[in-house]
């Protein structure tokens, strides 16, 4: 996945390459490095670790940072351990050439032995150092400049990349180039930001270029921009885009960590999430990507739901409200798998590709291959500007502002919220829906921020129940209906930031094996509201009790059957069963958090994780 960086201009480069590091750990922390380039030379730095690390390694060897060209990188290991030796830049065996690399390159193998045969060595086990040096072995063969023998070299390239690269003879040019992953371009002025996203350049230039696949620039310090096609070398004119991002956003403010924060923002991301889509007192629901699109909508025989992790989750509880309030039949895929077994995909079909980050390397590329079939290709996203954003046929945002710790929270709540109101809208059009159902759904909507509001309020219980299970090895999460997805979040969440195994199912699937787990050491969080088969889980329940499993249930307010059944309860108010995902998954993001905090786990970057997974 990793984070890269560049800066080529006026300023010192350092301090934009080291600040704009800390902005892209959340796509990688396994290790950093730096290379600052002056005349005929450069000062390189990298380390195993967090970009704090590289910090001081900088500060107690006494590295020379002067100087206005850098290139920096965080990073997600694809290929060899995170250490020192694996770390970016790499640099090419004359020591010449200097590179940062996001992605994989698939035949780095094959081209890892010709460069053997040629008399190249390798320091490190990554793809990336095969790529440098087959830029210098081409560029030295043929006595190409160097952007003709990046542009040769990765024409042989089977795989993604964002690069840049540099020749230390001459500091003032970068190159960078783009397939797969993602690259931005601050252009100020005649300076350039290059980052992997536009956030560590905003303080400097809201000017954003966004690479294409298959698309290099020549970036020459004080030139006009120079972008180019990697397959034939013709000449493209830049579009330069706006950035619109708040800066307040993306602070920690009085939490210790982001994620506490996100979880907190709930009520509110839900609103922004609503904001002028839902018009309550009239029951109006205005998506113009549906509004726009809608004869395909109604025609539909069926939809796909394309995503990974919590966003994977979010459309499974999108197939319950799909079906159950516009009728039409949902399949919800993992991109992953999608993407890799020749669906059947036919024209007009419509597929749904949710993602976050809008840059999960499966999803953008599931989406390519239902595009390429002629399928129509509905996007929900959360990054403005993303480059699922960027490839849908229409799309909706989910308006959650940034959200930085790699756990998802706000978002999970927030693509719930747009899958209700596509539920409710594509319900109406198809007649599928009465107007009691749909003005009352709508009513719901408009003050389901105040019931989660008003969840948040049990984190105090919640801190109690986390201090008697925290040291545990194993839990379950239970839940039926449309309450199963939540159940699956909600192992995910325990797992992921605190190292626990948990699993999640269906409440009637445990007799079919889990069961067989059931002790008086495991604890089975078990989602227990009503509407949602209230008295098939009460049996449920009684079969954990009878193995004395101990069950922490989250009921509704008012509950006593459950409540006098079990170990430990947690109330949410009442809801309908199409809602009730928003408050039930609240106490489970806040079990999953408590516990990991109380574990000393580094919450929002937990090991072995990015934010954005931008690799597949
Ligand atoms: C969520 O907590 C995870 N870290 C992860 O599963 C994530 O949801 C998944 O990688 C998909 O990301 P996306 O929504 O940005 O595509
Ligand atoms: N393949 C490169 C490495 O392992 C880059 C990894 C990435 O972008 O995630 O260093």
């Amino acid at each position: 996945m990793c984070g890269i960086i560049g800066y080529l201009g006026d300023r010192e480069a350092y301090p934009i390459i080291i600040n704009g590091l800390k902005k892209l750990e959340y796509r990688g922390y396994d290790s950093s490095g730096i290379a600052i380039f002056y005349e005929n030379g450069y000062s390189l730095c990298k380390t195993k670790g967090r970009v704090y690390e590289l910090e001081k390694k900088i500060y107690s060897c006494k590295i020379k940072v002067k100087g206005t060209s850098g290139i920096g990188h965080t990073r997600w290991a694809t290929h060899g351990i995170p250490d020192d030796l694996n770390a970016h830049p790499h640099v090419s065996n004359s020591n010449e050439l200097i590179m940062i690399h996001n992605g994989i390159i698939e035949n780095y193998y094959s081209i890892k032995v010709i460069l053997l045969k040629n008399g190249f060595t390798f320091k490190s086990e990554t793809d990336t150092e095969v790529l440098v040096n087959l830029i210098e072995y081409v560029k030295k063969e043929n006595k190409f400049s160097l952007e003709e023998a990046v542009r040769i070299s990765l024409n042989e390239i089977v795989g993604a990349y964002s690069i840049a690269i540099v020749d230390k003879y001459n500091p003032e040019t970068i190159i960078i180039a783009k397939l797969g992953s993602p690259l931005a371009l601050g252009i100020n002025k005649k300076e350039f930001f290059i980052a992997s996203d536009p956030i560590p350049f905003i303080d400097y230039t809201d000017n954003v270029i966004y690479l294409k696949d298959g698309e290099m620039a020549i970036l020459k310090k004080g030139e006009e921009l120079d972008l180019r096609k990697i397959l034939d070398n013709h000449k493209l004119n830049p579009i330069i885009k706006k950035l619109q991002i708040n800066l307040k956003k993306i602070e920690k403010g009085k939490y210790k960590y982001f994620m506490l924060k996100e979880i907190y923002e709930q009520p509110k991301t839900i609103l922004d999430t609503l904001r002028g889509r839902l018009l309550i007192p009239k029951g109006i629901i205005c998506i113009d990507g549906i509004e726009s699109h809608k004869d395909i909508f109604i025609n539909a025989k069926s939809i796909t739901i394309v995503a990974c992790g919590t966003s994977w989750h979010a459309s499974l509880i999108a197939e319950y409200l799909l079906e159950k309030l516009a009728r039409i039949p949902v399949e919800v895929e993992y991109a992953s798998e999608f993407r890799y077994r020749n669906p059947i995909v036919k024209e007009k079909d419509v597929i749904i590709v949710v993602s976050q980050s809008g840059e999960t390397a499966d999803t953008l590329a599931a989406l390519k291959l239902a595009k390429n079939k002629g399928a129509f290709v509905f996007g929900i996203c959360n990054v403005v500007g993303s480059s699922i954003s960027r490839n849908v046929d229409a799309g909706a945002y989910t308006h959650a502002g940034p959200e930085i710790g790699v756990a998802s929270t706000k978002a999970f709540t927030a693509q719930i919220i747009i899958f209700v109101l596509l539920a409710l809208k594509i319900g109406k059009y198809r007649l599928s829906i009465n107007d009691n159902q749909y003005q009352s759904l709508c009513k719901e909507l408009g003050s389901v921020s105040e019931k989660v509001d008003h969840v948040l309020k049990v984190n105090q219980y919640i801190k109690e129940i986390s201090k008697v299970y925290y040291h545990v090895n194993n839990f379950l999460y239970l839940g039926r209906g449309i309450n199963f997805p939540v159940a699956l979040e909600g192992a995910l969440k325990l797992k992921e930031i605190s190292y626990i195994h948990a699993e999640g199912y269906p409440a009637a699937e445990m007799k079919h094996g889990p069961i067989a787990l059931i002790d008086k050491n495991i604890p089975v969080v078990i989602i227990a509201t009503k509407k949602v088969c209230y008295e098939k889980i009460i049996g449920n329940i009684q079969e954990i009790k009878a193995r004395k499993g101990k069950i922490i249930a989250i009921v509704n307010e008012g509950d006593i059957q459950v409540s006098m059944m079990v170990d430990h309860v947690i109330k949410v108010p009442e809801t309908s069963e199409e809602l009730s995902p928003l408050v039930t998954i609240i106490p489970l993001q806040l079990l999953a958090y408590e516990i990991a905090y109380i574990r000393g786990k580094n919450v929002d970057q937990p090991r072995n994780l990015a934010k954005s997974v931008t690799v597949e």
